[in-house]
């Protein structure tokens, strides 16, 4: 299997590093249970503006959910249909878009349902598992085939299971799947003190 422990510049916890978006994905392998309860868990204990806890999870095991696995694979791009199929778990990914408390506009849905989705991909990668988020899907689609409410925004849909080889995937995409993982450096986004004051600590 590729390793695609990123190359940090300083140490990081290994469920960071060992995080990564695959697109190949081991079809005969299912996600135990126990391990898709341990990923939604992570998500659960997510911080959340007033501690709203915005995040819903349309969750679809192909084995289990069939109809509701084909349902979101219908939405997602040609692009991510391309690979995603193999995935053994497909989830949309949904924050509302207002408050429980008080029914008024949470700016901070995306960011916190965010939160959520990164602890369930950092769990998913301590269980040996991967997740990959996309933005590639029909969104306003996924809302009529499965009926999300209004005041519910499908923001990204997310593939879960155990990563396969990259030679398992079409050429262009195993490419992608061998390439070189890149991030901007730390002093490129940190701004010590000021706006454009930028520095590494
Ligand atoms: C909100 C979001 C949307 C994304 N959309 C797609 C997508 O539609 N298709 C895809 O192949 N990857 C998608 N990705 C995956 C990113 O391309 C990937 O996270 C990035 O290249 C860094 O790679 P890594 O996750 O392996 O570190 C998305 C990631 C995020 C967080």
């Amino acid at each position: 299997m590729t390793d695609r422990t990123a190359p940090t510049a300083h140490p990081i916890a290994d469920l960071f590093a060992a995080r990564w978006s695959p697109r190949s994905y081991d079809e005969a392998r299912a996600v135990p249970d126990a391990a898709l309860a341990q990923v939604l868990e992570a998500a659960r204990w997510a911080a959340s503006c007033f501690n709203d806890q915005p995040w819903n999870y349309v969750v679809a095991r192909r084995d289990k959910e069939a109809e509701g696995y084909a349902k979101l694979f219908a939405c997602l791009s040609a692009n991510n249909q391309g690979w995603a199929g193999k995935a053994p778990v497909l989830i949309l990914a949904v924050a509302r878009t207002t408050f429980a408390h008080n029914g008024n506009p949470n700016r901070h849905a995306g960011h916190d349902l965010g939160q959520a989705s990164a602890n369930l991909a950092a769990q998913a990668a301590a269980l040996g598992l991967q997740a990959h988020q996309m933005a590639g899907f029909d969104a306003a689609k996924a809302r009529e085939t499965l009926a999300i409410p209004e005041g519910f925004d499908p923001l990204v849909m997310i593939t879960l299971g155990y990563p396969g080889p990259a030679e398992a995937l079409p050429e262009a995409l195993a490419s992608r799947e061998t390439a070189p993982r890149v991030r901007r450096a730390v002093a490129d986004f940190t701004h010590l003190g000021a706006w454009g004051a930028n520095g590494a600590p």
